[in-house]
This record gives structure tokens, C-alpha cells and sequence, in this order.
């Protein structure tokens, strides 16, 4: 399988603004740097897909950290520091290094671990960069697809992929009813959660057009702005599961946010287009799923 390098560039129409980086950061450039950086490790990356050791365990023996987990986040820091030395970064294997600065990056080196563990397609490089608090850039790399996402707020957001002769502007779906959504979800690696995502999904299933658990939260999101996807919710997400994603979503037009007028956070994250959102949104709310047994 040849590697992802070939693809290039972020938000086209961000190219051209100015670049003074000391004074506001730029996100057409964070995205630029994103894009690379992203790219670099899915090569890394593909080099090892489905051959590869696991070195540890997290929430529980079956959430698995792989030795190219650590040597694509390694990467990663390396080259994002290299470019700009003063920044943040929060990665999903080594946590937060610096603080109090304007940009800091949200990276997960390897979304979809167990799928890349079991040579399955669905995983992801994701690298977004947030400035004073908000996402403002973001990539994620599918390599064994050769698809690389990005967005820029305000930017739109943008997929690179084979065959196709530059960027494709990324628009999620709209005026899908309930009744007809294909919805993605995922389960997070606790017994005592899984319960309840079990309850949660038994009662939406006859309610939508089917459910998918492709097994990347990353390029669920990529999938519901490239209209692969009607909607994705989960519960059980971190920062680096959706940063990156969520920008892209909802820079293809779709709303993603949390129940209740929350932010999408660990609790929950909702994603869909516009009015499916809403029926989505109460449905869930009505079935309780912020809870663990
Ligand atoms: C996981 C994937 C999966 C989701 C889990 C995440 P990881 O990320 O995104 O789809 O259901 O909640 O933890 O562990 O492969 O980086």
C-alpha cells in the first residue's frame, strides 16, 4: 500500500492570508502544519497496519496502547515543536506538555487502535490546534484509504483523496428524517458503561434506518461530513477522539454539540445535520445514556 504523502495542503482559500504568527496565529497555517505532520505519521504508521505488538492496557485489558501508538505521537511532538517550539500539546499516549500559551494541539496518534491492531481500514492520524481555547484547525489522515480531511474555521471543510483532481468541499447530509438516518455510534472499553450504550443503542435501533460502529470516533465524524453518515453520537469521547473531527463536521454544515446545550465533551458527543440534530438529540435525551452501571 503505497503511503499518504502524496496529498497536500489544507483550506485552499486559507493559503493566502497573512502570516504573522507571533501576533495571531494563523489557522490556515496550523491546518497546513497539520496536514503534514498527519500524513508523516500515517506512513509511519501503514509501514507496521495489522503486524504490530500491543505494550499496555488503559481502562481496562481490552483498551490497548501498540508500540506505534507511542512512536506516532513521539513523531508528531517532535515535528510540532520543531515548527513552532513555544506551543502546547495534549496527545492522547503522553498528555499535556506546556500550558498557558495561545496554540495548543490536540493529537491521537492512532484513532482506532484496535482496528489497526487487527489490520481492519477504519483508523486515523488526528491533529487539530486549538487558539485561547477554541479549534480552529484540524486533519485527519485515513491511510489505508489514502484520505486526508481538514478544515479551518470559517474555512470549510475538505477532503483530499485519489483519483480525484484537487479538494473536494465536504457538505454533510440535510433533510434526513430520524426514521431514515444512518447513524453512527461507539462503546467505550468498560463492562459498566457498555451496559448501558447497549440499552441506549437496543432503543434506537428500530427508531433509525440502521446503526454503524465503524471503530474510529475520528473518521466517524469525516464520514458524517462527507455524508457517509447521517449522524454519530458516543458517549466516552476525549478531546482527541473529536477535536479535529468535530471542526471538520461542523465546517461541512453539521451541529455537534452535547445534550441539553452542553459542548460536546467525554459525557457526550452528538453530531448531525440540521433538523436531524434536534430529533437525534431528544431521542437520546429521553433514553438517560449519561449514566454508567
Ligand atoms: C477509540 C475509537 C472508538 C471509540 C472509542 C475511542 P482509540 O479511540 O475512537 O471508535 O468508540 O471510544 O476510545 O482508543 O482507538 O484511540
Amino acid at each position: 500500500m503505497s503511503g499518504v504523502s502524496g496529498m497536500s495542503g489544507s483550506d485552499p482559500a486559507a493559503r493566502d492570508r497573512p502570516a504573522d504568527r507571533a501576533a495571531s496565529p494563523d489557522p490556515g497555517e496550523l491546518a497546513d502544519l497539520a496536514c503534514s505532520v498527519a500524513r508523516e505519521a500515517g506512513d509511519l504508521l501503514i509501514s507496521r497496519h495489522g503486524q504490530v505488538r500491543v505494550v499496555d492496557t488503559k481502562s481496562s485489558p481490552t483498551d490497548v496502547v501498540t508500540e506505534m501508538d507511542r512512536a506516532a505521537e513521539d513523531l508528531i511532538r517532535r515535528r510540532i515543536l520543531a515548527a513552532r517550539p513555544g506551543d502546547a500539546i495534549l496527545g492522547e499516549e503522553g498528555g499535556q506538555i506546556g500550558a498557558g500559551t495561545a496554540v495548543r494541539w490536540i493529537v491521537d496518534p492512532l484513532d482506532g487502535t484496535v482496528n489497526y491492531l487487527y489490520g481492519l481500514s477504519d483508523w486515523a492520524v488526528s491533529i487539530a490546534a486549538e487558539v485561547d481555547g477554541t479549534v480552529v484547525a484540524g486533519a485527519v489522515c485515513v491511510p489505508v484509504h489514502r484520505s486526508l480531511f481538514s478544515a479551518t474555521a470559517g474555512g470549510g471543510g475538505w477532503l483530499r483523496s485519489p483519483g480525484r483532481d484537487g479538494p473536494e468541499r465536504l457538505s454533510c447530509n440535510s433533510g434526513v428524517s430520524l426514521a431514515g438516518a444512518l447513524v453512527g455510534t461507539g462503546f467505550g472499553y468498560e463492562a459498566g458503561r457498555r451496559v448501558v450504550q447497549g440499552q441506549v443503542v437496543a432503543a434506537l435501533l428500530p427508531r433509525v434506518r440502521d446503526i454503524r460502529r465503524a471503530g474510529a470516533a475520528a473518521v466517524d465524524l469525516c464520514s458524517l461530513a462527507a455524508g457517509r453518515l447521517d449522524a454519530f453520537y458516543e458517549r466516552g469521547l476525549h478531546a482527541w477522539d473529536f477535536a479535529a473531527g468535530g471542526l471538520i463536521a461542523r465546517e461541512a454544515g453539521a451541529q455537534i454539540a452535547g445534550l441539553h446545550g452542553r459542548a460536546a465533551s467525554e459525557s457526550m458527543t452528538l453530531a448531525a445535520g440540521p433538523g436531524l440534530f434536534s430529533e437525534l438529540h431528544d431521542l437520546l435525551a429521553s433514553l438517560d445514556p449519561e449514566r454508567d452501571q
